[in-house]
């Protein structure tokens, strides 16, 4: 990695730091416990540029990279991991995708309200039987007239329920495999598209998750993204986006573990003396440091890459891959330095493993991100 953070890098850490501590903090294990979605908090953090970060200030956008971008994720995370995936739902995925493929007139009536913050937005990839295996997408669009007519059903849809603006992948032909899949923009209220499910989950409860249902859903032809047929290839390329937020959100709930096991090693006394000068102790404390600023690095690398405009899936997989395992690890040893108190909810330690555990599932596994580590270090002819 060939760059330090800058001073408008700096800032923005600092800024969503303040945030997340002042506006997050208070009432986040109530919002957990009883999985209330934050809406005014979301509401603020648009207000302050964070819901789109890396789109062009014309289009209400704060402009700022990719490296900003996962410094707050991390940032935001660190307090509220609920908060964190959905404003990296919102940024790279829908944000980036429209701002990336998406027509001026896309752009004009929809980007601007998901930048601002004032609308939020979903991305609907996942189906029952479409989930690592992506490109097997049920859901049909058929053409007809000026519009498409969408059947199916989507799972597992971050922000479903309550975003305003969903990115649909949905075939077009099914003949043609990944070749036949199309990215349309689907508006709530739109007559047939509705919410079929919400989930009951392990961890970030905050945050929506649900299945959506589509009967005779009609969209214009003006909402398709791109050309027919480019639906995978906007999916999997923005994607590789998302994988950087969700290391960073991974990343945020580690280093959380960390900042509370150290409070908690110098509080807590043991044999006589605070736990913090027990050697076992100490190593934990040491390998979490460690494995948490090599998924910083692997992080801020492949944000890096991507501001450079080089090619960075690769090293978004490996980000995504790493500070996910890095993060159940980090929330297993904060709830065994903790003990008996780790285990309760007391030092919300037992929080972050529940949270921790989806960064390993959602925007491609575990498995997922080491096939596309392998296939692309296969693909090298001359790696550096
Ligand atoms: N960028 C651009 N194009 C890409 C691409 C990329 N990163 N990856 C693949 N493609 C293209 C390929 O080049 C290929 O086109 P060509 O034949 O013209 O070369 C086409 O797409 C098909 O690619 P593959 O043959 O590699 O497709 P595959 O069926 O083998 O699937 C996969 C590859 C990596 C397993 C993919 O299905 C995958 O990533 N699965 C995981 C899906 C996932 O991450 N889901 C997350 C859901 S979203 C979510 O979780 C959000 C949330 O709510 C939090």
């Amino acid at each position: 990695m060939t760059f330090a953070l800058s001073e408008t890098h700096r800032m923005v850490r600092q800024a969503a730091r303040e945030f997340a501590e002042e506006q997050l903090a208070p009432g986040a294990v109530e919002r957990d416990e009883q999985a209330v979605f934050p809406y005014e908090q979301i509401k603020a953090l648009g207000g302050l540029g964070f819901m789109g970060m890396m789109v062009p200030e014309e289009w209400g956008g704060a402009g700022l990279d990719t490296v900003s971008y996962a410094l707050a994720v991390e940032e935001i995370s660190r307090v509220d991991a609920s908060a964190g995936v959905i404003m990296s739902v919102n940024n790279s995925l829908v944000c980036f995708g429209i701002n990336t493929y998406g027509t001026a007139d896309q752009k004009e009536r929809y980007l601007r309200d998901l930048a601002t913050g004032r609308k939020l937005g979903a991305f609907a990839l996942s189906e029952p039987e479409a989930g690592s295996d992506a490109s097997n997408q049920r859901t049909a669009a058929a053409a007809a007239g000026g519009e498409y007519v969408l059947n199916g059903v989507k799972n597992w849809i971050t922000n479903g329920s309550t975003a305003d603006i969903v990115l649909v992948m949905a075939a077009t032909d099914r003949t043609r495999g990944p070749k036949g899949i199309s990215t349309f923009i689907v508006e709530k209220g739109t007559p047939g598209f509705s919410v079929a499910r919400k989930e009951k989950k392990l961890g970030i409860r905050s945050s929506d998750t649900v299945s959506l249902s589509f009967q005779d859903c009609r969209v214009p032809l003006a909402n398709r993204i791109g050309a027919e047929g480019e639906g995978f290839r906007f999916a999997m390329s923005t994607l590789e986006g998302g994988r950087v937020g969700i290391a960073a959100q991974a990343l945020g709930i580690a280093q959380a573990s960390l900042d509370a096991s150290l409070r908690y090693a110098r509080e807590r006394k043991a044999f006589g003396k605070p736990i913090a000068e027990l050697q076992a102790i100490q190593f934990k404390l040491a390998d979490m440091a460690t494995t948490i600023e090599a998924a910083r690095m692997l992080t801020l690398q492949a944000a890096w890459l991507k501001d450079q405009g080089r090619s960075f899936g690769q090293a978004a997989s490996m980000a995504k891959l790493y500070a996910s395992k890095t993060a159940v690890q980090a929330a297993l040893d904060a709830i065994q330095i903790h003990g008996g108190y780790g285990y309760v909810q007391e030092y919300l330690v037992e929080r972050y493993l529940r949270d921790a555990k989806i960064t390993e599932i959602y925007e491609g596994t575990s498995e997922i991100q080491r096939v596309v580590i392998a296939r692309s270090l296969l693909k090298e002819e001359h790696p550096d």
